[in-house]
């Protein structure tokens, strides 16, 4: 039966221009405007492409709970409403004005003309993305070089969220939402003496520090000046992570766990995790049927020892002397400050 129904995304919405402005596995992006305001705003409407066994719903519904789920940061593209209509799924997005920051299979990025200050800030918000994320207890599977956008301050955003999964639920417990869910349990099973923590952390670590290793090479391909002292400590530096990422995967090969031992630490964490889960309870109804079925807002209580964290700490050791640079690892100018203040205090 033909449905009567006229789509509410096209009574709001109305394309800029008929061409797609971006195309990815799942979906076309539009650049459209609302009606009621044609000179107004640009969004980008990101349409799924209907698939026959219905996939597109589940990448569809990961994507708005992850944006749910995620603080609203500069370095997030911003989810502005979604559509979920009888042929087709749309999500309206913050429009972000600039250009990919990699082609998939690209050795470089598209901008070949970076200088250091750039090259290191490219390297500071890529480790700070996947910082949030852990700390957000998000797994993003694709950080790839089509999913990040540098917008026309030069500063990197991430976009496309459907390949992504939630890991652990409120009692901090493996237990993973969103189209990767089934996946990342798979892993988890493989080792059945692994604490959810554990495994949590190897997860992250793992992950992170791998695509971070990979965009550090491209980045540093960009200026191969030997004179250049701060580029000589980023590729030491990266050389430091790829011996760290080796170390990693070789303890994984041969590790056993002693589940007696962390039996204590985890039921500690499960407190906590209860704590923050009460705590937020009034952040639940937010963002409509999907967000709000799933939607918590509190950082994971079940804290990892991240290497991103550590990858972020030599950054600002090798920008320590510019100011800019510096502050933008830190969250608050205040906390900048203290940082910055406590070196000088031990040196007199
Ligand atoms: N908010 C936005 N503003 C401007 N352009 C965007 C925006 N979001 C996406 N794009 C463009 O559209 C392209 C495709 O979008 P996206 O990566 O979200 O879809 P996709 O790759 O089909 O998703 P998926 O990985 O779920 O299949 C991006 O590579 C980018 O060029
Ligand atoms: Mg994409």
């Amino acid at each position: 039966m033909q449905s009567t129904k006229v789509s509410q995304f096209d009574a709001k919405y109305q394309k800029v221009e008929q061409a797609q402005i971006g195309k990815g596995a799942q979906g076309s992006v539009f650049k459209v405007v609302k009606r009621s305001d044609p000179n107004g705003k640009v969004y980008a409407a990101k349409i799924y492409h209907a698939e026959e066994n219905g996939a597109e719903k589940i990448i569809f519904e990961t994507e708005i709970l992850m944006y749910t789920i995620l603080p609203k940061s500069q370095l997030f593209g911003k989810m502005v409403e979604y559509f979920d209509e009888a042929d087709r799924k749309i999500l309206i997005l913050e429009f972000i004005e600039g250009h990919l920051f990699k082609n998939h299979h690209d050795k470089l990025p598209i901008e070949k003309d970076l200088s250091t200050q750039q090259i290191l800030k490219h390297a500071i918000q890529m480790t700070q993305m996947v910082l949030l994320l852990e700390k957000h207890d998000v797994y993003f599977s694709d950080f790839h070089g089509e999913n990040i956008m540098v917008n026309k301050n030069g500063d990197l955003v991430l976009t496309d969220f459907g390949a992504s999964a939630r890991i652990t639920d409120r009692a901090g417990q493996i237990n993973p939402k969103g189209f990767l869910a089934a996946q990342i349990m798979e892993k988890f099973q493989e080792n059945k003496k692994q604490t959810a923590a554990q495994f949590k952390e190897r997860l992250f670590n793992e992950h992170h520090i791998k695509q971070l290793i990979n965009h550090f090479k491209v980045l540093s391909k960009l200026n191969q000046d030997k004179e250049d002292e701060f580029m000589v400590a980023f590729e030491e530096m990266i050389k430091n992570m790829d011996k760290q990422y080796k170390e990693m995967v070789f303890r994984k090969a041969t590790t056993i766990y002693d589940t007696d031992e962390v039996d204590f630490e985890e039921k500690q964490q499960k407190q906590d995790h209860y704590g923050t889960y009460y705590s937020n309870l009034s952040t639940l109804e937010s963002c409509g049927t999907y967000g709000g079925k799933f939607a918590l807002k509190s950082e994971s209580a079940l804290k990892i020892s991240s290497m991103s964290q550590k990858v972020l700490e030599k950054l600002r050791y090798i920008v320590f002397n510019d100011a800019a640079l510096l502050e933008s690892t830190f969250d608050d100018h205040e906390t900048f400050q203290t940082y910055y203040d406590s070196f000088f205090e031990k040196m007199f």
